[in-house]
């Protein structure tokens, strides 16, 4: 039987007291994400496999409701910075709620028709995700991005559009900031 519960999150680290799933991606995970896949490989290869991004989840079977947090760390890849994998849901009709608790980040989607939108993650917004449109966080600051999501799980991950075809576009540090730019590589979604 399902009973209320109360989950502490913190806002400054994305810990969840208690969580039912904890998972790291590393830049061993990521190789094919980042533009730059020798400087990725160069990196592994001397040592510094760092964590990228990190998800803490909340989920229990027969809920129709699935929760959690994710923490990017900052950095970046020969100026890409940090980012997740990026994903559409497998079921067309399912959105997601994303709410920024700290750092400093860009919430990246595209729809399959070719539109491109953005929405600044900072603390205190809640960013709406609609249906059928893939989504990308990525931390274009200096501090820790944290932000809790909840979806429906019924969801489900389509990753492979993403893998095969990738975004139309990147995501690039300039100054203090971040600019937006072509993804040469970008061949289109179905
Ligand atoms: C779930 C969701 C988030 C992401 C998480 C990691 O639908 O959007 O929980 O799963 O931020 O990003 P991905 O899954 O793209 O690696
Ligand atoms: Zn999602």
């Amino acid at each position: 039987m399902l009973v209320p519960e109360g989950i502490v999150i913190d806002g400054l680290s994305g810990a969840m007291a208690p969580h039912t799933g904890h998972y790291v991606k590393r830049l061993s995970d990521l190789e094919h994400v980042f533009r730059d896949e020798e400087t990725v490989n160069a990196t592994i290869t001397r040592g510094g496999d760092a964590a990228v991004y990190e998800v803490v989840e909340y989920r229990k079977a027969e809920s129709d409701l699935f929760f959690g947090t994710t923490i990017i760390h900052p950095g970046d890849v020969s100026g890409e910075f940090y980012m997740t994998r990026g994903h559409f849901h497998q079921r067309i009709d399912c959105g997601e709620v994303y709410y920024t608790q700290s750092g400093r980040g860009l919430l990246l989607l595209e729809d399959r028709a070719g539109e491109t939108r953005t929405v600044e993650m900072l603390p205190g917004t809640c960013a709406f995700i609609p249906p059928n449109w893939a989504h990308r966080s990525i931390n274009t600051g200096g501090d820790k991005l944290v932000f809790v999501w909840v979806c429906n799980p019924l969801a489900g991950h389509d990753y492979g559009t993403i893998a095969e075809h990738g975004m139309r576009k990147l995501v690039l540090r300039e100054g203090d900031g971040y600019t937006l730019a072509d993804n040469p590589a970008f061949q289109g979604h179905s």
